[in-house]
């Protein structure tokens, strides 16, 4: 029986990307999802890519006895890549339990389990949303993480810390945290992207929603900040790199690369892009003009975060090799792609 690969979330965004790249990588991947903030297309979308269909359990994570049954029906999982999670900021403000149980109960219940194998390698999808306002920049993996702006931040920090503490008393569970700075952008194949489900809450998908005509105008959250042009700078990562660096990280898990059995590392590009620079971007490699206004600040946003990338370029040799042009242009072809089938529809 071939050797497996859990993806949990493996129906979201960057998950969806994930698999594929797994999948291209030669492994078996199996996906949980419980459909909350993902479809059944995906699934189509993936195997449309790869001509290969992972296998699918539609399970709910804070289902314990689910999960249990999960595992002894695939007693050769040697990886877990863990997606699944609720990741609106705001939404958790509003909702703090949800967030906590959702976010943390999943993780506990699968942890427990891998506590009970031989050997289990685990990949976990953090967040630079740990560092809140750095006070260096760019931000290395040494950055103090600081008091969360909210509850979903919060989930991440405790999540790494309990993972961190798992592997301490379980040898056999390797793991790594990978906190992403911002990822965007969409699989080149036009088969899978990004499909926030009512308003976007990121900036890149509102962007391509107004191009395409879906949203009347974006509102640019301040421009009074200490920046280039007074609006936020983030570190906008292509997700295809983000997919790639999943692989990488598993592999040197699997291949017992790392010199202790708990590591985090930054995934960006290393380089901060502001908002007005976005919209720049978005506007020269789409050909549209996008309808924007500046409007007041967003509670919780910090004004810049990029990341310090030599950790995950020397020990992982992993470095991200698309463009925030080319990222912006693979997005608005999704975009473009999604309004043509659901016009066909
Ligand atoms: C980016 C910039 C906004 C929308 C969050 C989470 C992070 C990850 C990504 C889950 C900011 C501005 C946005 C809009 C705007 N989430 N903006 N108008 O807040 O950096 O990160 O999402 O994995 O963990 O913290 O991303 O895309 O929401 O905002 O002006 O309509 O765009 O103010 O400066 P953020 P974002």
């Amino acid at each position: 029986m071939k050797s497996k690969i859990l993806v949990t979330g493996g129906l979201g965004f960057i998950g969806s990307h994930t698999v594929v790249a797994l999948q291209e990588q030669g492994f078996d991947v199996v996906i949980i999802d419980n459909l909350s903030n993902s479809s059944l297309d995906v699934l189509a979308g993936i195997m449309k890519i790869t001509q290969i269909s992972p296998e699918f359990e539609n399970i709910d994570l804070r289902d314990k006895e689910a999960v249990v049954n999960f595992f002894e029906k695939y007693p050769k999982i040697i990886g877990v890549i863990h997606f699944a999670a609720s990741k609106a900021v705001g939404e958790s403000v509003e909702n703090p339990l949800l967030y906590y149980e959702n976010n943390l109960t999943s993780l506990i219940y699968l942890l427990k389990e891998l506590s009970q194998k031989d050997e289990a390698n685990f990949i976990f999808s953090s967040s630079c949303t740990v560092y809140g306002q750095a006070d260096t920049l760019p931000i290395s993996e040494n950055a103090p993480v600081k008091k969360a702006e909210s509850p979903y931040g919060n989930t991440k920090q405790i999540g790494e810390e309990i993972i961190q503490d798992s592997c301490k008393v379980y040898p056999q569970i390797s793991a790594i945290s990978l906190r992403y700075f911002n990822p965007i952008g969409a699989h080149p194949s036009g088969e899978i992207g990004e499909l926030p489900i009512g308003t976007p809450q990121n900036l890149v998908p509102f962007i391509t929603q107004t191009a395409i005509g879906k949203r009347e105008q974006l509102s640019v959250f301040g421009n009074d900040y200490p920046t280039i042009d007074g609006t936020c700078v983030r570190d906008y990562i292509h997700v295809m790199d983000l997919a790639r660096a999943h692989v990488i990280a598993l592999k040197s898990l699997l291949e017992d690369k790392l010199e202790k059995n708990y590591d985090v590392f930054n995934l960006g590009t290393g380089k901060g892009n502001s908002v007005l620079e976005v919209i720049e971007s978005f506007e020269r490699v789409s050909g549209k003009k996008l309808s924007y206004k500046i409007v007041d600040r967003r509670e919780g946003d910090i004004t810049a975060a990029y990341a310090d990338t030599h950790k995950a370029n020397s020990e992982l040799n992993w470095k991200a090799e698309h463009s925030l042009d080319e990222a912006l242009k693979s997005a608005w072809e999704w975009e473009k792609r999604v309004a043509q089938i659901e016009k066909e529809e």
